[in-house]
């Protein structure tokens, strides 16, 4: 069954000079597979998370989420099926700096009413996985980037979403922890089956994909899957990244 259906879906940023971020996009994603995104800066990555996830409405074509266009429901509808259905994680973090780490991981439960110790019981279990035990009760603007994006993490994930959209979600963080992210990521999507869609530079992050997409000036450039080894994977993706050119800091995060 595919969780997420785009067909020709494109985007043009109208203003004083029209711009073209998407061309006729196809992509078919069926339910529990983690498929990373990768291409140079401004190619369109987040455009198409944006288009997925409702921020942002199609120029043309269409987005199909469980069958459903969210694009056509209401806004009440809308911002139930968001907080139920999706989780994010944005490339800047959207945090509320008037809550504590505690209060903004657990916003989405929040939202649906969800029993206090079962809100607690959740919270201390993702909060030790991401290792953010220590920093609950800290307001957002005294932890550091690495940590703020682990609880950008944990918000996404507390209400097990079915869909998950992440752009950079290892971008801050050391080798490490980009790699416990990486993990958790992994885990929740065989755990609990949910399919993933992440936006990365990072090869080290995108090798634990199942699939690879690759976009380039706002068209799918190639795709390449994962076989038995990770390690061959990392590889397959460095050559084509190498392929797909842009200068070699757009890749920066290169690690295995
Ligand atoms: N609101 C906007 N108005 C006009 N142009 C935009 C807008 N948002 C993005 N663009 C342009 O669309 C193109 C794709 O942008 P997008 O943010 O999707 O790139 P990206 O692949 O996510 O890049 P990065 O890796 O740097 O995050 C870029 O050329 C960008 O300048
Ligand atoms: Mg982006």
């Amino acid at each position: 069954m595919e969780i997420l259906k785009v067909s020709n879906l494109s985007k043009i940023y109208k203003g004083t000079i029209s711009y073209e971020a998407l061309v006729h996009i196809d992509l078919t994603i069926p339910k529990g597979e983690f498929v990373g995104i990768m291409g140079p800066s401004g190619s369109g990555k987040t455009t198409l998370l944006n288009l997925v996830s409702t921020i942002d409405t199609p120029t043309s074509g269409a987005v199909l989420i469980n069958g459903n266009d969210p694009h056509r429901l209401t806004a009440d509808e809308l911002a139930v099926f968001r907080r139920r259905e999706l989780g994010f994680v944005f490339q800047s973090f959207n945090l509320l700096h008037t809550l504590t780490v505690k209060e903004n991981i657990l916003l989405p439960l929040t939202l649906d009413g969800t029993d206090l110790t079962e809100m607690n019981r959740r919270v201390e279990e993702i909060a030790d996985k991401l290792g953010i035990s220590g920093i609950l009760n800290k307001r957002t603007y005294e932890i550091s980037g690495g940590q703020a994006q682990r609880t950008a993490i944990a918000r996404a994930l507390i209400h097990t979403p079915k869909l998950v959209l992440a752009d950079e979600p290892t971008g801050n963080l050391d080798s490490k922890s980009a790699r416990d992210v990486m993990e958790l990521l992994t885990m929740l999507n065989k755990e609990e089956e949910a399919t993933m869609m992440l936006v990365t530079h990072d090869a080290m992050a995108a090798s634990y994909c199942n699939r690879v997409v690759f976009i380039k000036d706002g068209k799918l450039y190639n795709e390449i899957y994962c076989g038995d080894s990770r390690e061959a994977f990392y590889q397959k993706i460095i050559n084509v990244l190498s392929l797909l050119g842009g200068s070699g800091n757009e890749f920066s995060t290169i690690r295995v």
